[in-house]
């Protein structure tokens, strides 16, 4: 079993890495956000990306979401785990949570969302109605437990599309909408994932409250700095927890 970690904001490394090679994917659909890097974590391969480039470059709706996905499939990952920093919107999701999103609301627009839209010999309609992989979701949740972190084990991501972030009526419209947390990734990326039969699932770092929540007059840039350190370093523990268990 070969995870794949996708890292988001604040993850553009893993801790404890023993390093093996980086390997560049060119793909049909262009180049992916960077190498993939090949090593062993706690004992086991596993490959990473880093989301937005090794520097942190690449803006949610400028990344090849189909590279990336095509290439962890193509290099034989057997499951994904997508690390990403969301804001957070349900009582709960206070910045420096974990959360495992059970379900999506898709808000993007314009991005390359799938892999069944050209050169096809019939039409295909992938069955999404849960989104994230079960098992690879439940994993998750006992090793948070298992760490000792408090983790919210389900909720609604909202995916915008970026790279603003969202006004204050906005964030109330997810509300309503049932969203319980914010990201810019989250879409297309679940679902070319699925597309692809590659087994996904999310590990949300809160790292503010939604625009407007809580009395906030803006969203202070320091604060989701500071919350990255703090969350990234419980990523660290829970994957310690979840490498293990594949
Ligand atoms: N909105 C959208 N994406 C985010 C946020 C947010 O408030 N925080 C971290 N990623």
């Amino acid at each position: 079993m070969t995870l794949a970690i996708i890292g988001g904001t604040g993850l553009t490394s893993l801790n404890g890495l023993e390093i093996e090679r980086r390997e560049m994917v060119h793909t049909p659909y262009g180049e992916p956000s960077g190498p993939i890097t090949h090593g062993v974590l706690d004992g086991k391969p596993i490959m990473f990306l880093a989301r937005h480039g090794s520097g942190h470059t690449i803006p949610p709706h400028r990344i090849n979401y189909r590279a990336n996905i095509w290439s962890l499939k193509h290099l034989k990952a057997n499951c994904v785990l997508a690390v990403a920093a969301v804001g957070g919107i349900a009582e709960g999701m206070a910045p420096g949570r974990l959360a495992f999103p059970n379900q999506i609301i898709d808000y993007t627009g314009g991005r390359d969302h799938t892999f069944f839209g050209e050169n096809l010999a019939q039409v295909v309609h992938i069955d999404f109605t849960q989104p994230y992989d079960r098992a690879l979701r439940s994993l998750l949740i006992e090793s948070a437990r298992a760490a000792g972190i408090e983790a919210v084990d389900r909720g609604t991501y909202g995916a915008t599309q970026g790279p603003r972030l969202e006004t204050a009526a906005e964030i109330r419209r997810m509300a309503r909408d049932g969203c319980a947390m914010v990201g810019m990734t989250g879409m297309p990326e679940a679902a070319l994932a699925r597309e692809l039969e590659l087994p996904y699932a999310t590990c949300a770092v809160v790292v503010n409250w939604g625009a407007g929540l809580h009395g906030q007059s803006e969203v202070a840039m320091t604060q989701i700095e500071s919350m990255l350190r703090t969350g990234m370093g419980q990523v660290r523990r829970l994957l310690t927890e979840l490498i293990p268990k594949l």
